[in-house]
């Protein structure tokens, strides 16, 4: 019939403007062989991140975080949370209860995001801490939380850190959009008691990477949650490691939670015969040049950018807009993740797409926006592509480890990219399958996951502490 023929021409037509696209876009579109190559590659970087000898020169640095078990059941009590390095500021407070003849306990939180100004993050260090302080002493009085009692705090703080103990962490660098000043190698257990201004009871008890929190706050729920992964302004992993494994931490028995920092593969060359000249565009005008390789392949502070560095290439080259390029096209920023997201919006994704480039004073023919949508779809499925060769270097690692045949694992997820994109979990999840056919894995979404973790840490810190001051 005549619709029948019209829907095989709209057919054609789109996936023409799509084989365009992909021609141009070749070098970022890829394919199973070079996932395993590209996940080979992470699986020897590990275990020169985890050998005392080879760490220095490792780009994963493999960070031994002191959280030795996931949750037990024991967590009881009340705990405040500061959470420092995701898309939001946050301050919360958490309440753990085991509920006498039950046996699930219930986790209660209250929480307040406060606004954090940019010029903080690349400011003087002190500053940005006396902020966080405020913040805190703000929350305790909006929710009148007694200002006399004793507060235990577990402080999620999003960037690498070395630590000698669950209390402590020395910043190795910053990373994502933050630079502020002064504080690389302090100690930010420390810095923040400093700026905790009195009047306030609080004892900072933990610091924990949002990565851990999120593998935590799955675990309650989960026992095999043994994988924490955030894939939102940056992107990192942390999984459950073998102590005899991690040559930095004295102790053979058991287990403790690495921390990847797997933001940084790259950053010795590894990927480089996968970088493309937009990746290099974006480091090169990035605040941390050289460093970040696969975040910057991969996360929210960066996909929106990768879009609109390709557009503004193929509009200068005539390819869209009949080469047109505007002002607002090439002001860096204009594009960003969550456009995408919405760009690639199962039903209303073309609509969305043409909303956005009118916005950017284009004016795009059908065939362009058709065109830029198959370019997000490109970036987005790239860095899923990516998180799925990391991932699964890590579950075949763990299997491994176990001398299993197979592994049945949960993963805990957490990060805008993951739980916003329309399309990026259900990518991800069938890719991991994929490369690891032989770990059944479970993903599991942890909202809220980096801070209520960071309060089940706190409350196994607690019980220790009490332990040894009895
Ligand atoms: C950056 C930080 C890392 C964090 C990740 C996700 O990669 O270095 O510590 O886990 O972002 O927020």
């Amino acid at each position: 019939s005549a619709s029948f023929c019209l829907s095989l021409l709209l057919l054609l037509f789109f996936l023409s403007v799509s084989l365009f696209v992909d021609r141009f876009l070749y070098a970022m579109r890829l394919h199973d062989d070079q996932l395993r190559d590209i996940s080979a590659r992470f699986q020897a970087e590990m275990k020169k991140g985890l050998s005392a000898e080879s760490n220095a020169a490792a780009t994963l640095k493999m960070l031994p975080t002191h959280v030795c078990s996931t949750p037990d059941g024991s967590e009881n009590g009340e705990f405040l949370a500061v959470d420092l390095g995701g898309s939001k500021f946050k301050v919360l407070q958490v309440k753990v209860r085991k509920e006498a003849g039950r046996v699930r306990r219930s986790v209660e939180m209250q929480e307040q995001t406060y606004p954090l100004p940019k010029e903080l993050l690349i400011g003087r260090g002190v500053e940005l801490f006396d902020h966080v302080s405020e913040c805190l002493k703000d929350f305790l009085l909006q929710k009148k939380i007694s200002l006399e009692k004793k507060h235990p705090l577990g402080f999620t703080f999003s960037f690498p850190c070395q630590q000698t103990a669950l209390n402590q962490g020395l910043l190795l660098n910053w990373s994502k959009n933050y630079w502020a000043r002064g504080l690389q190698g302090k100690d930010m257990v420390n810095t923040l008691r400093q700026a905790i201004s009195r009047g306030m009871d609080v004892d900072v008890l933990a610091l924990v990477n949002d990565t851990v929190g999120t593998m935590m706050t799955c675990g309650f729920d989960d026992q095999h949650c043994e994988v924490g992964l955030i894939i939102g302004t940056g992107t990192n992993a942390c999984y459950m490691e073998e102590l005899r494994h991690i040559d930095l931490v004295e102790g053979d028995e058991g287990r403790m939670c690495v921390n990847t920092e797997w933001g940084a593969f790259g950053d010795d060359g590894a990927l480089d015969d996968y970088l493309t000249e937009f990746d290099r565009d974006i480091d090169a005008a990035s605040i941390n040049p050289g460093k970040q390789c696969l975040e910057k392949m991969v996360s929210g502070l960066y996909l929106g950018e990768l879009v609109r560095l390709v557009v503004l290439k193929m509009t200068k080259l005539g390819l869209l807009f009949d080469g047109r390029v505007t002002d607002a096209l090439r002001t860096k920023g204009k594009i960003t993740t969550a456009h995408v997201a919405a760009m690639e919006q199962y039903k209303d994704g073309l609509k969305n797409t043409r909303d956005i480039l009118l916005d950017l004073s284009l004016n795009p023919s059908p065939d362009d926006c058709i065109a830029v949508q198959h370019v997000c779809t490109v970036v987005s499925f790239r860095s899923s592509n990516l998180v799925a060769a990391g991932l699964a270097a890590i579950l075949t690692r763990i299997r491994q480890n176990r001398k299993l045949k197979t592994l049945r694992i949960t993963v805990g997820v957490d990060g805008t990219v993951y739980k916003t994109h329309p399309q990026y979990a259900k990518r991800l999840h069938k890719v991991v399958r994929r490369l690891v056919p032989d770990c059944h894995v479970r993903f599991v979404l942890s909202e809220s996951g980096s801070s209520k973790g960071a309060a089940m840490v706190t409350a196994v810190a607690q019980r220790v502490t009490a332990r040894r001051h009895q």
